[in-house]
């Protein structure tokens, strides 16, 4: 018969898998989070009544640590900005590797000290101080990098590949040697070469495929904490472990088959870095025409049909209030409004969705991309709001282009299309956007809350 605690396990799993269910639709997505919060917490509850193997004299230190932890990462998760979210990310899964990494390091000694000759407890040990150092490592670079402190140029080296590839192979040979002798000091090498190698492998890969890395790490990391759960014996460890290994795994994935590459192309890439040709803040050729607020304003009045597309910089100038605002006055005149969301709009999955669903924005407006570029004819105008790369056709047409093949919005091929936008400055991927010298685009410059404010106070002097 199963114990209590077991069946309180069983219920905790049960609502992380219900969770991630929920999370994968934006309608239930904040009750998704809130149950796997729930299993969590009383996963972590059960734990306390029913102690892992060990030491039960550590209620101090655990409470102590879950405090301080959780004031902090509560007051981190209160002031982080929508387009800072990533970076809390993979500082937070970054923690999560280190945890594992440091688990392992006590779990060493203690084998060590035990006389324990169980070479798959010794295997497990070291592959979870492996994984949870690179996850550690490795997610801190990220979110250096995310966050713009660090610029790729800085830390990448020549052969870089070549390096990766070596330094793998000696951190291999210190865990096995780590095993061989069970000493200390191999262990304490063995992990800070696999600190070392955490921070090269992230290293070349560029900028805009941190987003994809942090995912991959995150799947790492609950690896780890799966290997973790071996080793103290924990069901719902193994189990929390191998459903962040699996969803970080298939998200990753996702998110490259919507850039149409393949992982290794990311890892190996070096794409989007922050100083690719075509970047730095080098200009655009070609002659653009530009609209004004009040010539958008006319165009979405008498339109009966408007796309809008939002991107990263609709996180960052936060104009999804004013997108609303304009939206329920089109609306007041029979014109339709869309939205276009991309898989990788923005800079995390989802991102498109969330920022929308702030401002209560239905669910029934949201067209994915293939919905999108199928009614793409019938649409008088698209907006594209704070977008760069999601709307480049240079992925359709120019094979020379390193997003080519990405699937893309094709809004070209709407009847008008207006770009907001603060500058004629490329997008992440650092490439320059032939959608600007199309005939049937206007940039309209400046800071898209303001320019969107400017149009519907138009809107509202014609009507
Ligand atoms: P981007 O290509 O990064 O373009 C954003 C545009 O927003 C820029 O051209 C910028 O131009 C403009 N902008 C910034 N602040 C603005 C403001 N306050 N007002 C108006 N415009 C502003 O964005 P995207 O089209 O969303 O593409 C996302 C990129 O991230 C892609 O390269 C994608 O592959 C990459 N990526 C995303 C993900 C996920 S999961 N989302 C994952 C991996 C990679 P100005 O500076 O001239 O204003």
């Amino acid at each position: 018969m199963l114990a209590i605690y077991e069946i309180l396990y069983l219920i905790s799993a049960i609502c992380f898998i219900i969770g991630l269910r929920k999370l994968s639709d934006p309608r239930t997505a904040r009750v998704g989070n809130l149950t796997a919060a729930f299993g969590m917490g009383l996963a972590i509850l059960v734990s306390f009544v029913v102690p892992l193997e060990g030491d039960h004299n550590n209620y101090i230190w655990i409470i102590g640590s879950l405090l301080i932890g959780g004031v902090i990462g509560y007051m981190a998760a209160l002031k982080v900005q929508m387009t800072g979210m990533p970076q809390l990310v993979s500082i937070f899964n970054g923690l999560g590797g280190g945890s594992a990494m440091l688990l392992a390091g006590t779990e060493f000694l203690k084998y060590v000290n035990s006389g324990n000759n169980n070479t798959i407890i010794l295997f497990v040990i070291v592959f979870t101080a492996f994984v949870g150092a690179i996850s550690f490592s490795g997610s801190i670079l990220a979110y250096l990098k995310l966050d713009g402190k660090v610029k790729d140029k800085n830390v990448i080296l020549p052969y870089h590949q070549v390096i990766n590839v070596i330094l793998l192979i000696v951190t291999i040979y210190f865990g096995y040697k780590t095993m061989e002798t069970q000493s200390a000091t191999d262990f304490m090498v063995f992990t800070i070469l696999s600190l070392v190698y955490g921070i090269s492998f992230v290293a070349p890969i560029g900028g805009a495929d941190m987003p994809v890395v942090i995912s991959l790490l995150n799947s790492i990391t609950g690896i780890s904490a799966a290997f973790a759960g071996f080793i103290y014996h924990s069901q719902i460890m193994i189990l929390g472990g191998i459903l962040v290994g699996a969803s970080g795994t298939l998200l990753t994935l996702m998110m490259c088959n919507a850039m149409n590459r393949s992982i290794w192309n990311v890892i190996i890439g070096g794409f989007g870095s922050s100083s690719p040709k075509g970047s730095a803040g080098e200009k655009e050729d070609g002659v653009h025409q530009e609209a004004t607020a009040q010539d958008v304003a006319i165009m979405a009045n008498y339109a009966q049909k408007v796309l809008v597309v939002p991107g990263y910089g609709m996180a960052v100038s936060q104009a999804q209030k004013q997108a609303k605002e304009l939206d329920e006055l089109l609306a007041k005149n029979d014109v339709e409004v869309v939205y276009g969301i991309h898989p990788v709009a923005g800079r995390m999955p989802g991102h498109m969705n969330v920022i929308l669903a702030e401002v209560d924005i239905s669910y029934d407006k949201l067209l994915d991309l293939e919905d999108s570029n199928s009614m793409m004819d019938e649409v008088d105008l698209v907006l594209v709001v704070g977008a760069n790369d999601v709307v480049n056709p240079a992925a359709v047409e120019d094979k020379s282009s390193n997003i080519y093949g990405m699937p893309v919005l094709e809004v070209w091929k709407a009847k008008q299309v207006i770009v907001f936008k603060r500058s004629m400055n490329p997008g992440y991927a650092g490439i320059s956007n032939p959608l600007f010298f199309r005939p049937n685009t206007k940039m309209l410059f400046g800071d898209a809350g303001s320019s969107l404010k400017k149009i519907a106070e138009e809107v509202k002097n014609l009507n």
